[in-house]
């Protein structure tokens, strides 16, 4: 048996550079995926009984009958606040409860004012605000109009299914012949999976037999699907009925992930858009057991063929009457739980994520020195090694923010605890980096060492904290320590329990500077069924694990953010990555992509996967920078390090069996390219915070995609190598190798204008333009009409910075304006929470750059300054003084101006205006 486990371990631990697909299900091996996506469209046996219905100020609340089975079920329509509505539908009697999503929401949703609008028979209509809802008898279907227009149907194809309980008479010959099925009015479930369900050698006990639930969903005007993270996919989603599985939600550690693949891999956020260029709606599916999705856009399919040719018959030709026909069909099914989903009617995308955001949170704005440069590796060895890497970026004049420890740090693998030997001193290797301005990350992962004497373990046991098999008995798997059991997060006094750890009299040797990172948390079990934990296992309350799967690793960084919110009193915000993650997951954690590889591909792809991460409500998604397995040549590194400055989680990280790479190890030139690219990540820091302040305020993602910036444009539906972090800098960082160019498209039309960060070439927003790029080269744009605040002072590490002056980047629009926002505070409490901060305006108008604060409560004592303004794409003739105004005083102080005449694009600039960044002033040109 032993030998066994060995073998499976070493099996899996063994990279092959590609998927074993063997290891994880197809819909056609998942016995409720086939039996949902089997189902013949337009039969649905669902029916609304009327006479049931009740009309409460926000709700509508009626039964809903399957004729074929005579079961009841009760459905729950809401409205709730920024045009919202919530449909829920569970059975009325169960034979078992069902398992309702409890930790994706951050409060109960707030209701809305619903209004009749009118009812007969057949039809219910009512109405909140300019939104309206009609529910419709037989066949049971739900139709969302928005603004009078029509924008999605529930169960339009007749694919609702609710796989009520019902009791196990498989076994009963008797019972299971067609005759008497009908005459027991419940239909059989014949699928040979329904009450027992075999993969590989794994067995699937189902005590409580079926209990899927599904439906379609049909978006009307809508030409492209995005969102439903995380797959190693496109960011426009592709078609996948008749072509390829369903895009799968089961948060699983997939060694050497496939990309272009619907393939489930460690994180689930079942938000899904449907976007045409008059309108987005997105729909929030809140169930976190095992999910497929089936997808069809009409812009993907031969529906488009015909769309045209009805068009070309009916002469019928302008952009918006041709998107009327287009439609995004949508079909979701799930394991278990009850039928709970959100209808989120936009109409533009940013409204789509801030009501998303309204019902699942925001990430509160993060330690400014976590938006830094990250060095991780698996591992480094000693104390030594890790302060000799540290002394290495001081001494080749590479900025690093933080230094993280993978498992090798603990005594063999026991979480909570540091190898006595390498790691003898960890508190003094802590106060030494923190003297140097940096902070230390360790791994603490959920599986726990059954080990005698281990003080996690014996607690476990002693009070009962572990996950149950089937059976009863403590669950065992296999992991990274080897045996290992695993806690069990539903339980409330496990989660504070757990929490507890990361005090800093509990957590030995830990100080405040040390932050966290939660891996292997789907969880991830090598001899477990597709490397997970089996379905049948059983948790607190007597749930399944296939009924909260999806949210095992939620649940364990709440804990530990929990943990470090009480380690600290409050006083700072926790800073914890992690790799699985649900809708939800943002309030706690910054997530990365996984175990990537040293390839083009796998730097290309980084982008779109971070993009579907983000838009779906999670800010922070970096890729293991460099790429986990395997060696980069040094063009994959430079570039790398070159588009990793430009996504919000900024970590190299690779594999205990890669050669080692730090920045300082490699020829001058390669290194000097790979400072080049930390420092230029440094130099608009001020911006990315800037970013997390307003996602904090509003939901809106820190980089988004084209189509969010510009929904109307359909030219950048697809387009997902180009991108923007924020409103301000469009990004194309080069991810092919041998590139001497790269395509570019610039949105906007020709009015808008973009001028590029190193040279201020201007470009119109015309389309597509081929760049030059040479080996130096990110190419990164920076909108006319923006004010973007940076920081060009280069230090070893952020918290050094705080004080800096800024110099202001005014980049012009065609009418000779421009805007900007900056936000400071002290960038690790959470007293900005209690008004300490500084949320500024700047505005360039008629020659006249103003700044003033836009909260005008808040406050902050800042000491930083402003040493440089920069104005771009200035027409008129450069004047040889501006004259600054301080706090409205009458006072003018005349400031030199000097034309830059090293760029293409002319550029005045404006010397040491030195204002403090709590003043208000104006500089006229
Ligand atoms: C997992 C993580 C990887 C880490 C390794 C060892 O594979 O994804 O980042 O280095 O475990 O902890």
């Amino acid at each position: 048996m032993e030998l066994l486990k060995i073998l499976t371990l070493l099996s899996v631990i063994t990279y092959t550079f590609c998927v074993d697909h063997g290891n994880f299900k197809t819909c056609a091996q998942s016995s409720f995926c086939r039996r949902c996506r089997e189902m013949e469209p337009n039969k649905s046996p669902y029916v609304l009984n009327f006479p049931s219905a009740q009309i409460t100020p926000n709700s509508v609340h009626v039964e809903l009958w399957n004729n074929e089975e005579q079961v009841v079920f009760n459905l729950t329509l809401s409205a709730l606040v920024d045009n919202t509505f919530r449909l829920q539908v569970e059975e009325a009697s169960p034979l078992r409860d069902r398992f309702r999503s409890l930790y994706a929401l951050k409060s109960d949703p707030v209701l809305a004012q619903l209004e009749m609008v009118s009812r007969n028979e057949d039809e219910i209509t009512i109405k909140n605000g300019d939104n309206a809802v009609k529910l419709i008898r037989s066949p049971f279907r739900i139709d969302f109009f928005s603004d009078t227009e029509f924008v999605a149907s529930v169960n339009a194809r007749g694919l609702f299914k609710f796989e009520h309980y019902r009791k196990n008479d498989q076994s009963d010959p008797a019972a299971n012949d067609a005759e008497n099925a009908d005459a027991n009015s419940e239909k059989k479930i014949t699928d040979p999976g329904a009450w027992e369900e075999n993969f590989k050698s794994f067995r699937d006990s189902k005590p409580f037999g079926p209990s899927a639930v599904a439906m379609d969903i049909t978006f009307h005007g809508a030409s492209h699907a995005y969102g439903i993270p995380e797959h190693a996919d496109s960011l426009a989603l592709k078609d996948t009925k008749d072509k390829t599985d369903p895009f799968r939600h089961y948060n699983l550690d997939v060694f050497e992930y496939e990309l272009d693949s619907p393939m489930a891999i460690y994180g689930a956020i079942p938000l899904l858009y449907a976007h045409g260029p008059k309108r987005t709606t997105g729909v929030f599916w809140n169930n976190p057991s095992e999910t497929w999705i089936d997808i069809k856009s009409s812009s993907n399919s031969e529906n488009n063929v015909m769309n045209s040719i009805v068009n070309f018959v009916s002469g019928r030709s302008s952009d918006g009457e041709e998107n009327k026909d287009k439609t995004v069909e949508s079909h979701f099914m799930s394991e278990s739980g009850v039928i709970d989903v959100f209808f989120l009617l936009g109409p533009n995308p940013k409204d789509v994520i801030r009501e998303y955001a309204r019902l699942t949170g925001v990430s509160p704005i993060p330690q400014y020195f976590a938006l830094g440069y990250h060095q991780s590796r698996w591992n480094y060895n000693d104390e030594d090694d890790v302060m000799s890497v540290s002394d290495n970026f001081d001494n080749s004049d590479i900025p690093l923010d933080v230094i993280w420890l993978d498992i090798e740090y603990t005594d063999h693998k026991k979480y909570f605890t540091w190898d006595p030997i390498r790691f003898a001193h960890p508190r003094i290797m802590q106060q030494n980096l923190t003297s140097q301005g940096r902070k230390l990350v360790v791994i603490i992962d959920p599986h726990i060492k059954r080990e005698s004497g281990y003080f996690l373990h014996e607690d476990a046991l002693a009070n009962d904290y572990y996950v149950k098999n089937a059976e009863g008995a403590v669950y065992e798997g296999w992991c990274w320590p080897g045996s290992s059991s695993y806690l069990d997060f539903l339980n409330p006094v496990v989660m504070s329990y757990y929490s507890s750890l990361y005090s800093l009299d509990k957590f030995p040797e830990a100080t405040n500077d040390m932050y966290l990172w939660n891996d292997m948390n789907e969880p991830s079990v090598f001899n477990g069924p597709e490397i997970t934990m089996p379905k049948d296992c059983i948790h607190y309350g007597n749930w399944e694990h296939r009924e909260i799967h999806n949210t095992y690793g939620l649940l364990q960084v709440k804990a530990t953010y929990d943990g470090l919110i009480a380690r600290s009193k409050g006083t700072k915000r926790p800073f914890i990555l992690t790799r699985s993650f649900f809708a939800g997951s943002q309030r706690y954690a910054a997530m990365w992509t996984g175990d990537n590889s040293a390839e083009w591909s796998h730097l290309k792809i980084s982008i779109p996967m971070c993009l579907s991460v983000s838009i779906a409500g999670m800010p922070s998604c970096g890729a293991d920078v460099g790429g986990f397995f395997k060696n980069p040549d040094n063009e994959l590194m430079i570039r790398w390090y070159q588009a990793g400055a430009f996504l919000p989680f900024y970590r190299a990280h690779s594999h205990i069996d890669t050669k080692r790479r730090e920045p300082y190890l490699f020829p001058p030139e390669v290194r000097n390219l790979l400072r080049d690219a930390i420092r230029k990540r440094y130099v608009y820091l001020p911006l990315w915070y800037t970013l997390y302040h307003e996602h904090e305020i509003s939901g809106l993602p820190v980089i988004r995609p084209l189509f969010m910036e510009y929904p109307s444009d359909p030219a950048v539906s697809t387009i997902e190598s180009t991108y923007m972090v924020g409103s301000s800098l469009l990004c194309s960082p080069v991810t092919s190798a041998g590139a001497s160019s790269v395509d570019v498209y610039f949105p906007g039309g020709s009015d808008e204008l973009w001028y590029d960060i190193d040279t201020y070439k201007q470009y119109k927003g015309e389309g597509t333009v081929t760049v030059p790029v040479d080996m130096a080269k990110i190419p990164v744009f920076q909108k006319g009409g923006t004010i973007i605040p940076t920081k060009q002072r280069y230090r070893r590490s952020l918290t050094l910075t705080h004080d800096d002056p800024y110099t202001l980047i005014v980049a012009l629009d065609s009418k000779g304006e421009a805007n900007g926002t900056l936000y400071i505070d002290d960038n690790e409490s959470f007293e900005y929470q209690k008004g300490k901060y500084l949320y500024l305006s700047f505005t360039f108008k008629n020659n006249v750059l103003t700044a003033r604060r836009i909260d005008q409560d808040a406050t902050y004592p800042a000491n930083s300054w402003i040493e440089r303004v920069i104005v771009i794409g200035y027409s008129k003739s450069a004047p040889a003084a501006a004259s600054l105004k301080i706090d409205g005083k009458k006072d003018i102080i005349k400031l030199p101006v000097t034309l830059d005449e090293t760029r293409q694009h002319k550029t005045l600039v404006v010397k040491k205006p030195a204002v403090k960044m709590t003043q208000t002033w104006s500089i006229t040109l």
